[in-house]
């Protein structure tokens, strides 16, 4: 697993890999230098509207324990969660290695990232997992994906274990904003994606078998001035970026041209920031799997 050299990623345009080398992916994102410098950014701004935290889940880590991250992207919410316990053992799991860190020889020994599918976890994790982290894999599922998904969950923890879910939902600020969602929309159909799939996540949990269902909604602030550690530039940066991201499909899909795209982004990117009320709303859900099966 080693980390991409900048120079070869420099010739690649961002977002250019549609087809993601993976039969019947139905991800819409790039991942390249680029993404994972973005994903860095995103982590720190949803760690900053946790207060700080990021394990949220009703848990206390204990040495030993196993921690999953499924769609674990560059790995960031993983590395974060081993500094703070370093006793326990983190598997991490994405469709796509290129962006994942490379581990030092500590590391190795308690973390293993590795080619994985959110939907197929591997047999032999059957109740393996004291906690499951899974963010942000809203522009890769279907409806069944996220039932399939979830269930997997549920079968590689351990009775007790919990799982933590934080997802997206939309964005509040004005004309612009609403004119984007409507080719999000448009997008996530014609894609098969679940672009609402915070309204199904809690139900979808409960089919699996979860209890204990918590939702969380936060507003992010996006808008207007300075703030002291910049988070309002940080999250606007790490938003637009997700969806100047969704460029190529956009575009291969005929869902808009290049240049209406590019307008439309830079037309929400300036909304945002000139607009102090502007915010993006994120859900993050935690479930425990029964201690005794019903
Ligand atoms: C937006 S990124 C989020 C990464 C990470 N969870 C985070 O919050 O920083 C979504 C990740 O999910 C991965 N992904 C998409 N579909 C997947 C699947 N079926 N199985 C495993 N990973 C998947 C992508 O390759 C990408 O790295």
């Amino acid at each position: 697993m080693s980390h991409p050299s900048k120079n070869s990623l420099q010739s690649k345009p961002h977002g250019d890999d549609l087809t993601h080398a993976i039969a019947k992916s139905l991800y819409i994102l790039p991942t390249d230098e680029q993404e994972r410098k973005r994903l860095e950014v995103q982590h720190e701004v949803l760690r900053n509207a946790f207060g700080g935290r990021i394990v949220f889940a009703p848990i206390e880590l204990h040495a030993g324990d196993n921690i999953l991250d499924s769609g674990a992207g560059s790995a960031t919410w993983l590395l974060d969660c081993y500094n703070a316990n370093k006793d326990a053992t983190f598997r991490g799991i994405d469709l796509k290695t290129d962006i994942f860190p490379e581990l030092d020889d500590i590391q190795k020994q308690h973390i293993q990232l590795g080619t994985g599918n959110v939907l197929q976890l591997p047999n032999g994790w059957t109740s393996n997992f004291q906690l499951v982290n899974q963010r942000l894999l809203i522009a890769a599922l279907s409806k069944e994906n996220w039932n399939t998904a979830v269930e997997e969950i549920f079968r590689v923890l351990a009775p007790g274990g919990w799982v933590q879910l934080v997802e997206a939902s939309h964005c509040v600020a004005g004309e612009a904003t609403q004119r984007h969602f409507s080719m999000l929309q448009d997008l996530f159909v014609k894609r098969g994606l679940l672009l609402n799939c915070v309204e199904h996540i809690p139900n979808i949990l409960k089919s699996a078998g979860f209890d204990k269902i918590t939702t969380q909604r936060l507003e992010i602030s996006l808008g207007g001035g300075d703030d002291e550690d910049e988070m309002k530039a940080k999250a606007r940066e790490s938003f637009i970026g997700v969806y100047k991201g969704m460029q190529t499909p956009v575009v291969r899909m005929g869902i808009r041209t290049e240049g209406e795209f590019i307008e439309l982004v830079e037309d929400l990117e300036m909304e945002w920031e000139s607009n102090a009320q502007s915010k993006v709303i994120f859900y993050a859900f935690t479930a425990q799997k029964p201690t005794v099966s019903v």
